[in-house]
């Protein structure tokens, strides 16, 4: 079983790096090769799980080409999970690549090479629908959507599945929604009850049933290099992230047997 998943939205703060650093710790803890690969110049995911050392190369030397991808992946202190790391040189990649007509296949040929030795393959993205997010989309099987339950949850949430749909024309046909997950969520308000509602309104069975609550747990693990599952196993965190992760596994599982 091999499943690529990307999680993106183009708006800021939504949870996307916590989700994918959690998501890939919980697939790790269940037994799976796990590969998180950080694709965003901020480089939140790979600090949040690896020391920095700016002697190594990064996402940038390897999807420019300057070294092989697998240089640039490292253990983690999660047992069975890995990953490829970005620094804020990344931001150059743009530049770099201007006028190359393989630039939006950059990744899915470079993690081509590394595939076969993980069984999920996580990769979080920038908050911009540019060439960087668009690049992770091609090489992925699945989008995994965060939104958390604000009164502009909706907003631009349309702009990500136009993308979805303009990969899946040509580059990437065979891109999916795996699903939509409601993160940050407190339900004490009034306001969060009903973006919740409007969010499945709006998105119906795409909606993941387990909520992420907002819980400082999460907050506080990343500062420790750990997975919310190390830093604080009986948190309301692990235990949500620890639920959307059985969800996931088992929606991509009944998606491949489909
Ligand atoms: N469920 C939660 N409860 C409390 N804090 C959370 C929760 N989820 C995420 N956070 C915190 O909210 C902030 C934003 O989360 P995160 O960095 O995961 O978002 P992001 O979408 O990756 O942001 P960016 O767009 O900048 O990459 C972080 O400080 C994170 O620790
Ligand atoms: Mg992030």
């Amino acid at each position: 079983m091999h499943a690529t998943i990307t999680v993106a939205n183009q708006k800021g703060g939504v949870a996307k790096t916590t989700t994918a650093v959690n998501l890939a710790a919980a697939f790790a803890g269940a037994g799976h090769r796990t590969l998180l690969v950080d694709v965003d110049p901020q480089a939140n995911a790979s600090v949040s799980v690896i020391e920095p050392d700016p002697s190594r190369p990064s996402m940038l030397e390897a999807l420019t080409g300057e070294v092989r991808f697998a240089k640039i992946i490292s253990p983690t202190s999660v047992e069975g999970l890995s990953v490829a790391e970005a620094r804020i040189s990344l931001a150059k990649l743009e530049r770099q690549l201007m006028g190359d007509i393989d630039a939006h296949y950059r990744l899915r040929d470079r993690l081509q090479h590394v595939r076969e030795e993980f069984d999920y393959i996580v990769i979080d993205t920038p908050p911009t629908l540019g060439l960087i997010t668009v690049n992770a989309l091609v090489a992925s099987d699945y989008l995994l959507l965060p939104l958390p339950p604000t009164y502009y949850a909706l907003e631009g949430a349309d702009d990500l599945l136009d993308t979805l749909e303009q990969v899946r024309r040509r580059p990437n046909p065979d891109l999916s929604l795996l699903g939509v997950v409601i993160t940050m969520a407190d339900q004490r308000t009034r306001i969060a009850r009903d973006a919740i509602r409007k969010i499945r309104g709006h998105f119906g069975k795409a909606v993941f049933r387990t909520l992420i609550s907002r819980n400082v747990r999460l907050e506080e693990s990343p500062a420790y290099k750990e997975s919310i599952f190390a830093f604080a196993p009986n948190s309301r965190g692990a235990e949500d992230y620890g639920l959307l992760a059985q969800e996931v596994l088992a929606r991509v599982q009944a998606n491949r047997s489909s």
